[in-house]
């Protein structure tokens, strides 16, 4: 079974079977009945190298619901295998606020607790009440509050000690009926309502605005194979960091905490001369240096071969290592 349509890189990848399942009960029996077996959601944020030998589940619930609401709040809960834009796009129409900062983001509803996707100054953590999973050995069910998922920068408790033994199968968010808490003050926000001469925006204008920036920068998967942000933002020590501003003063960072700051990987990328080249048919986005791309036939593995390229030159050049974001399988 070909995976090539089931992930966003679009790598020729085959599955020794693959089943799609749509509801908790055909999730659950899949479980019982299969030993071997490997979860796919929106498939966004992997890279594959080789073939799967196992059973691939993809899962594809489906299914938007309010399921309390105040005055000035609404809970709604999204199945798993909702599209996550799409889902923004239904808030969006409903006018229920949060997610306006997270539109464009590739990938399905029950995936985006695993990494905590973010993207201009909002991460799902600042809205998710709780996530549903069903547990792979005993198909339990069990609910993880916000503070269970131990969500961090691009980490949740899904990626670390519970790493394989949960299939999340829907998400919870608390969203804003009224008096809407914008985050537009990240700079490209700002500089895109500007130009539009947008003072008072409401939240679909900054979902507009989002769109805008992703558009300009970001290659749509469905024309150039590509997970997004290959590599994390690298969090390293404030020393090595003034150390290596000894000799790029020009470096840029946002402060962590007193000790810890963040590096833009993209900004090191591209100074370590990657931006835009291409090596057959895998290459380093021409807008984002942060973004490996597949100009067709690109292997996972010749990909993966350019991203350890990156790594190494980016090591030497300046000190210090990144890790990728995406998961290499
Ligand atoms: N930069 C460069 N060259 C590049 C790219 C970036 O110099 O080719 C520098 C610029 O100085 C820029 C800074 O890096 O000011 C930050 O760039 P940008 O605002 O594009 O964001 P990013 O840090 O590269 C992160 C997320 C993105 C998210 C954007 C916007 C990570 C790993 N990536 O990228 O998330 O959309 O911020 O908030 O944190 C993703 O996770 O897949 C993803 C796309």
């Amino acid at each position: 079974f070909s995976l090539k349509n089931y992930n966003t890189f679009g790598i020729s990848a085959t599955a020794k079977s693959f089943i799609s399942v749509t509801s908790e009960d055909e999730l659950k029996t899949v479980l019982q009945q299969q030993q071997d077996i490997f979860i796919l959601g929106g498939g966004s944020n992997m890279l594959l190298t080789r073939d799967i030998e196992k059973t691939v589940v993809h899962v594809n619930l489906k299914g938007i619901a309010v399921t309390k609401e105040t005055e000035d709040y609404v809970w709604v809960t999204a199945q798993a295998g909702e599209n996550w834009h799409e889902f923004v796009l239904w808030c969006l129409e409903r006018n229920f606020g949060g997610l306006e900062n997270l539109s464009l983001i590739p990938g399905n509803v029950g995936t985006t607790p695993i990494q905590n996707i973010g993207a201009y100054g909002v991460e799902i953590k600042d809205t998710m009440v709780s996530c549903e999973a069903i547990a792979i050995k005993t198909q339990e069910k069990r609910v993880f509050t916000n503070a269970e998922c131990a969500f961090e920068y691009r980490e949740s408790i899904f990626k670390k000690e519970l790493k394989n033994q949960y299939i999340i199968t829907a998400v919870t968010f608390q969203l804003t009926k009224k008096k809407h808490q914008l985050k537009t003050s990240y700079g490209a926000i700002e500089a895109e309502l500007q130009q539009k001469n947008i003072s008072n925006p409401t939240i679909q204008e900054v979902s507009r605005a989002v769109i805008a920036i992703r558009q300009s920068k970001l290659p749509d998967p469905k024309e150039l194979g590509n997970s997004g942000s290959f590599f994390k933002n690298p969090i390293i020590p404030r020393t090595t960091y003034e150390k290596a501003l000894q000799n790029f003063p020009e470096m840029p960072h946002y402060k962590v905490s007193e000790e810890l700051v963040k590096v833009p990987a993209g900004w090191l990328i591209e100074q370590a001369g990657f931006k835009g080249k291409r090596f057959g048919d895998a290459g380093i986005h021409k807008n984002q240096a942060l973004v490996l791309v597949n100009y067709g036939n690109a292997t996972g593995a010749e990909i993966e071969a350019v991203s350890k390229d990156i790594q190494k030159t980016v090591l030497e050049k300046f000190g210090v290592a990144i890790e990728a974001e995406v998961n290499i399988i």
